[in-house]
């Protein structure tokens, strides 16, 4: 990178960046410019140790070779087809590659771009599904508290973090199940909780109160990432499966963090046993190396929509980059590497060290609760008097000034590093969040 690049933008930024303090960031700015394997490096060559995977994405590491040719090869061969009316080989293989590792269920892929893109396909998909059934009315989305599905209006209206909703006026109509996070039971607990509310009981209340002849789907992350890694209990989302078919409701999974690995199975449907009708991912799919959403499909849902009257097009959705060659080309190489290396179980070795080495920061003051499964932890601080998240963000600029990348939400410090982790590292993210927690206000 030339002098020029590293130094120019903060001059006279043009850049609005994304859920940041814009005007806290460019008083004390972090960037990073250049990264490999675990790594990433600032301007100034300073090695900061991905403790989060860049978000929750970055599964294989980074700059795989193998990923950035296969990207380089397919923008020189076919750098973008559209897929409305007209195909390429290369989605079709990703499909077909991508559901060998699904449920055999859902065996249908429709593509997108990002989290948020495929949160509000899959809602779109199920009421259109209804609405194809003669049931029209059925348009009410169950979501759960905390819950993050991405910033589309759609997913914003199932999302459960207020923060995220209060400035953005009328949204769909939903409804939430409540949070699992119960600290009063469950707190600095290892893994999955034994204890917890079994959802059918909220899940019955909102029916009786909206009838279920209302509702398109209920939709929840199978562990809630954004809000700070809350875990369901070990039964949660099998009683919620069975709470769903008894009132007749489709279920939808967000995967776009427990995807990929995260948990050390290869998707969380696998490691809780439970299949959605719905599966929506993103992140992890490419590598994060070319932006791609996948929605995964039962074969019931995407059969109803081919067997009904054949009037042409049989869904009215989609984005112009929805397969794009080169995610497509990146996704595939994405795939080589997570089976070779066995990626997609790799966490299940590397999470009882993982747990180990989060859960020794427990004694330390101002830490309130820790917990973790598979390959992702958050570490949550007491919260200053009226400054909440004021120390979540002095850890996350102490940890990146110490050589490590966290991510916080409010005062909650989440972890979900690269998967190709070695144990040092996973020491090494342990000493350094000891200086960091050790040395706050
Ligand atoms: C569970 C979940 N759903 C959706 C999204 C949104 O994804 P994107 O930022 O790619 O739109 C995220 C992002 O973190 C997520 O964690």
């Amino acid at each position: 990178m030339d002098e020029l690049t590293k130094t120019a933008p903060l001059a006279n930024p043009a850049c609005w960046l994304p859920f940041t303090a814009n005007r806290a960031f460019l008083q004390q700015p972090r960037l990073l410019s250049r990264a490999r394997g675990m790594y990433y490096w600032t301007p100034d060559e300073r090695p900061i140790l991905d403790g989060t995977a860049g978000l929750w994405c970055v599964n294989a590491g980074h700059c795989r070779p193998e990923i950035s040719a296969a990207i380089a090869q397919q923008a020189a061969e076919m750098d973008f087809a559209p897929t409305f009316q007209i195909g390429h080989p290369l989605v079709f293989t990703l499909a077909k590659r991508l559901i060998q590792w699904m449920p055999p269920a859902l065996n249908h892929v429709f593509f997108t771009n990002s989290g948020s893109e495929s949160a509000d396909t899959a809602l779109k998909i199920a009421r259109a599904y209804h609405f194809n059934r003669g049931e029209p009315e059925r348009t009410l989305f169950i979501g759960r508290e905390k819950a993050y599905h991405g910033v589309g209006f759609g997913g914003l209206s199932v999302g459960g973090l207020p923060r995220n909703k209060e400035a953005f006026g009328p949204l769909l109509e939903a409804d939430f199940l409540p949070h699992t996070l119960d600290q009063s039971r469950n707190r600095f607990g290892q893994g999955l909780p034994e204890w917890g509310e079994d959802p059918a009981l909220a899940l019955g209340e909102i029916v009786r109160r909206h009838g279920a002849e209302r509702i398109a789907a209920v939709i929840v992350e199978p562990v809630a990432g954004s809000a700070g890694v809350i875990l369901p209990h070990r039964d949660y989302l099998r009683q919620l499966r069975e709470a769903c078919d008894t009132h007749g409701l489709l279920l939808i999974f967000d995967e776009v963090i427990t995807g990929f690995g995260r948990l050390g199975t290869p998707f969380a449907t696998d490691y809780f046993s439970v299949t959605p009708d719905l599966l929506t991912t993103a992140k992890g799919l490419t590598n994060a190396a070319v932006p791609m959403g996948a929605v995964f499909v039962s074969d019931a849902i995407y059969q109803s929509f081919m067997q009904g009257n054949d009037r042409g097009i049989e869904l009215f959705h989609g984005y112009t980059y929805s397969g794009h060659p080169l995610a497509c080309a990146a996704g595939l190489a994405a795939l080589d590497i997570y089976e070779q290396e066995g990626l997609l179980t790799r966490g299940a070795e590397l999470a009882p060290y993982f747990e180990k080495a989060i859960h020794s920061l427990h004694e330390l003051p101002k830490v309130i609760d820790i917990r973790n499964i598979g390959m992702m932890a958050a570490i949550e601080l007491e919260s200053l008097p009226d400054a909440f998240g004021a120390r979540g963000m002095a850890a996350l600029q102490s940890a990146f000034d110490k050589g490590l990348l966290i991510r916080t939400t409010g005062d909650t410090i989440a972890l979900s590093p690269p998967l190709i982790i070695q144990r040092d590292m996973i020491d090494e993210i342990a000493d350094i969040l000891h200086n960091v927690i050790g040395n706050l206000r």
